[in-house]
């Protein structure tokens, strides 16, 4: 039995707090805060089809390190995860590459919306975290994009009190936008092709079903002003609409593009610094819920290949709460909001089993991020270079505590 004491909670309460852990003698926390472990509910681990990039091996010392004991995957797997076979071979694979790390992450999976298969839903809708309905294409083969597809499956949701997560960015206007582009090939022209309006009419469309079918609706990675009115409004009307948005959204800005050029890229893409002023606005006022890392590793190959063949997305699940905690010392979040924001929305949202898993953190500590910090396969990150007030020392998860300069 060891023993994690004198641990300030982040009501400034003092307490002793006893950790089962066969492994590591008594440690001094004293200098350290205690917060509920973090939930990721927007996680890519790329198991099965791309193990190549990132495995839960991998993956979960990224999160473990970042603070997050919990993580919500999505189903753009290889093959996709829409069926009750595909589900169970990924659990078991995942289970698997769990063992072998020695991480007992906790985990659940979404279930991907492919109109072929939207009557496996009944038999699922316990099993998975949500149905992900990808309404304008990304990574991966998921897409639904016709309306009477988009219906029954909202419909399907609310009959099995299924949570529906949307990728909301519209399809059409997406392809009409990519010819009106085509002649550019500077990795800049992302930003204009999958445009505010690109996402705000997808979100529109999403919280339209959710009205009429009374589905909980659940919108990832909001970027930009438009969207966040219309979740306003619904929100204002009494409907159960959620909102996530990212730390990439938070943290980098479309001028990202100068300097980190096609691993600036990724879906929905990085706006200006006046949509992300507005992101911030919708922290403060509660129309977003919750932050999710949307942790999409890709090689720095794949990421470096001119624009058009080049794939969207960032890994950086580590650095997660390390940006949230410099946020916390710029006064930019209370402490208070950095738990709402990454355990309790998420757990009250997605109905997850209450847990004691903890973190204690160093509010004091700096560090600059440097390749040697990252457990993921990609291996780079977006944020290399900068320096974070504010680290994650010790994770415990499930009675095991990472001491996380060992891990
Ligand atoms: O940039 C993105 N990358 N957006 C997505 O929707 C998918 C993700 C991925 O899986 O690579
Ligand atoms: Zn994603």
């Amino acid at each position: 039995m060891s023993e994690l004491k004198k641990i300030q909670t982040t009501d400034g309460h003092r307490i002793d707090c006893t950790i089962p852990d066969g492994e590591t003698d008594v440690i001094d926390a004293s200098y350290l805060m205690l917060f509920p472990a973090l939930i990721d509910p927007h996680v890519h681990f790329r198991t099965p089809g791309a193990e190549y990039k990132e495995d839960w091996t991998t993956a979960s010392k990224a999160a473990i390190r970042g603070g997050v004991t919990t993580v919500l995957d999505m189903p753009n797997n290889s093959p996709s995860c829409s069926t009750i076979f595909t589900l169970d071979a990924k659990e078991e694979l995942v289970q698997k590459q769990l063992l072998e790390a020695k991480i007992p992450l906790r985990h659940a999976f979404y279930l991907g919306a492919d109109k072929r298969h939207l009557q496996e839903i009944p038999q699922l809708s316990h099993r998975v975290a949500g149905l992900k309905i990808y309404m304008g294409s990304s990574t991966g083969e998921l897409l639904v994009d016709d309306p009477s597809a988009l219906l029954d499956a909202f419909q399907i949701c609310a009959e099995n009190d299924l949570l529906v997560a949307v990728h909301a960015e519209d399809e059409a206007l997406l392809k009409e936008r990519g010819e009106l582009y085509s002649g550019r090939s500077d990795p800049a022209v992302h930003s204009k092709i999958r445009s505010p309006e690109v996402a705000a009419i997808a979100v529109e469309q999403a919280i339209r079903l959710a009205e009429k079918t009374k589905a909980r609706l659940y919108i990832a990675h909001v970027s930009s002003s438009a969207e966040l009115a219309l979740i306003r409004a619904a929100k204002k009307q009494g409907l159960a609409v959620y909102a996530e948005t990212t730390p990439h959204h938070l943290f980098l800005d479309e001028s990202a593009y100068e300097t980190l050029g096609t691993l600036a890229l990724v879906n929905p893409p990085l706006r200006s610094k006046k949509e992300q002023e507005a992101l911030w606005e919708a922290i403060h006022d509660e129309t977003i819920d919750t932050i999710g890392t949307d942790h999409a590793p890709h090689t720095l190959e794949e990421k470096k290949k001119p624009y058009g063949s080049a794939p969207s997305g960032f890994p950086s699940i580590e650095f997660y709460f390390p940006l949230l905690l410099n946020a916390y010392a710029e006064k930019r979040l209370s402490l208070e909001q950095i738990v709402s924001l990454t355990h309790t929305r998420p757990q009250e949202i997605f109905r997850l089993p209450l847990n004691d898993d903890i973190v204690a953190v160093d509010l004091e500590i700096e560090r600059t991020i440097e390749a040697s910090m990252i457990r993921s396969k990609a291996g780079w990150s977006p944020y290399l270079g900068r320096t974070l007030k504010g680290w994650p020392i010790y994770t415990a998860c499930q009675g095991r505590l990472f001491d996380l300069a060992k891990l």
